[in-house]
């Protein structure tokens, strides 16, 4: 335990100032970190903002059709092949081309476009160089000196898959080889996507440029009329820094045994792989694709002159009803549906921001060619899993393991280590509450693969007595998630000194899987763990 009293006074303060809430969540102090030594870095306040037209990743289009039959159906699915390699791409104008990795010639890599109920195969191919972009940390668990250096596995996060095509991270392979994945799509329309799992390395992997979006659409979706085509935009944003040379930069600790560090945050934004970009729209309704793909940057997004925007979809899907919000919080891994009404700013320029930082500019036309898109009043209903539902409640505890020096040697689920035994192992088609007990200062995004949940409550409880007594002292009462959350979610925001619980139905594919921080720098260090869903 260390600094009880301090956390307290700090969080006494923030409750009675009324902050509480906004102000942890976007809490991601620095102090305590391991140090971070960098070189000296490219300025990129000294760059132009918004001189680069916003790229749209291509939509990616089957090689073949594969044609799958058992006994009672015969069908053919689309087989796609995608490519990771090390590449050079330009960032900015007035930045040389970056040495990158990503697929097929892109990063982000190409955006998959696929139906609910229409399975496709994906062959991931690991072309990359042998020698890693940046320095492997072979102190970290799985990526020991007698590994390859550099490894992939692809998982897609969000989609319902059969666990031998979850990419679990132990099933990376190196270059020169492939994997053959089946998705069945079998889940409502959401955004999904696709990132690097590969044990020990997922943080380097990830910033070096490797992951892409894929969506899910079904009949549903289609009967909304939402904006389409060109009138509906993926943004992916992520924070990177670069050297003097204008490559990407990953920073390292002062101890070259162990380079690892417990969080990263580049001061240059990306968006769809440009450095704050802009982008020409009319003035019309548009739906924005959201992902946050930074490894530990939580994205605090909100519109210049606070013009609202509606929320109308989750991590995994639409919610009841589309949500307005001047300002958004969205952590690594997940996803925001926006639906934006520029019909209003005719001519202007709004600028989408996070705190200080500048993300990207939209350039509003004069005229609405598309003729101008509306708000559904209503969405998709969203049936609430009930807590008498639940067969099982796990305490589950999130938590920081430092070194003498009170630096963060590493992360912790549960007090467990990646390499223990099985302790979550939920019956197949059971209802669980998992609470996430959160005693570090930071706020940590968990994430499930292989199913969906939903966000029941938070509420601030006293870490000290937990430890003393075993048993959990609430401080104040529970609070619900906003409108915005109430929707199917993967990944949810676990704030510190709280209890957060989240109720699933593990309803989909038996196996080994695993549920993790989606902070990739905690998720490469301990803070993941397998888990199974036994079947009945
Ligand atoms: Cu986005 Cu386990 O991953
Ligand atoms: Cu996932
Ligand atoms: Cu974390």
């Amino acid at each position: 335990m260390r600094k009880g009293s301090l956390r307290l006074t700090r969080r006494a303060f923030l409750e009675n100032s009324g902050l509480f809430l906004a102000n942890v969540a976007v809490a991601q102090s620095v102090a305590r970190k391991r140090v971070a030594i960098a070189p000296p870095l490219l300025k990129l306040d000294s760059l132009a903002s918004f001189v680069d037209p916003l790229p749209i990743p291509k939509i990616i289009q089957p090689v073949r059709t594969v044609s799958l039959s058992d006994k009672t159906i015969s069908t053919a699915l689309p087989y796609y092949r995608l490519t990771m390699q090390e590449f050079e791409q330009k960032v900015h104008r007035d930045v040389k081309p970056v040495r990158v990795w990503g697929f097929d010639n892109s990063s982000p890599g190409p955006t998959f476009e696929t139906r609910k109920g229409s399975g496709v195969r994906v062959e991931w191919v690991n072309q990359l160089p042998t020698r890693h972009l940046f320095p492997v940390d072979h102190s970290v668990h799985g990526a020991e000196a007698d590994k390859p250096e550099v490894r992939t596995v692809v998982h897609l996060h969000g989609g319902k898959v059969p666990p031998a095509s979850d990419g679990y991270p132990q099933d990376w392979y190196a270059s020169g080889k492939s994997a053959v994945y089946h998705y069945p799509n079998q889940q409502d329309a959401a955004a999904l996507w696709y990132h690097d799992h590969a044990l020990g390395i997922t943080r380097l992997n990830v910033y070096a440029g490797l992951f892409g979006l894929f969506l899910v659409r079904d009949d549903f979706e289609d009967g909304l009329d939402l904006p389409q085509g060109k009138y509906e935009i993926p943004l992916m944003l992520y924070d990177r820094s670069f050297d003097r040379e204008g490559q990407l930069f990953y920073p390292v600790s002062g101890d070259p045994r162990s380079p690892w560090v417990s969080e990263v945050f580049g001061d240059g934004i990306l968006v769809n792989g440009k450095l704050v970009p802009y982008l020409e729209v009319e003035p019309r309704f548009y739906r924005f694709r959201v992902l946050n793909a930074a490894n530990g940057r939580f994205f605090h997004l909100a519109l210049s002159n606070r013009a609202s925007f509606y929320q109308i979809g989750t991590d995994l899907g639409l919610l009841a009803r589309p949500v307005a919000l001047e300002s958004l919080l969205l952590a690594p891994g997940e996803r925001a549906d926006l639906l934006v009404d520029f019909s209003s700013h005719r001519g202007e320029s709004l600028v989408l921001t996070t705190d200080s930082l500048r993300i990207m500019q939209f350039r509003v036309g004069q005229n609405a060619e598309g003729g101008k898109a509306s708000l559904p009043p209503a969405l998709r209903e969203v049936a609430r899993l009930s807590e008498g539902s639940a067969a099982k409640t796990r305490i589950l505890t999130l938590g920081e393991k430092d070194a003498i020096s009170g630096m963060a040697e590493m992360m912790l689920l549960n007090n467990a280590h990646w390499s223990m035994p099985i302790s979550e192992n939920p019956q197949l088609n059971s209802t669980e509450i998992w609470s996430l007990l959160n005693f570090t200062d930071d706020s940590h995004p968990i994430h499930l693969h292989g199913v969906r949940f939903q966000v029941l409550d938070r509420r601030s409880f006293e870490p000290e007595l937990y430890y003393h007594g075993g048993t959990i002292h609430f401080i104040g009462a529970p609070v619900a998630p906003g409108p915005n959350e109430m929707g199917w979610k993967d990944t949810v925001q676990a704030h510190p000194g709280m209890v957060t619980r989240i109720i699933a139905k593990f309803d989909a594919y038996p196996g080994r899987f695993v549920w993790h921080c989606h902070i990739l720098e905690h998720e490469d260090n301990e803070m993941m763990r397998p888990y199974e869903i036994l079947e009945s």
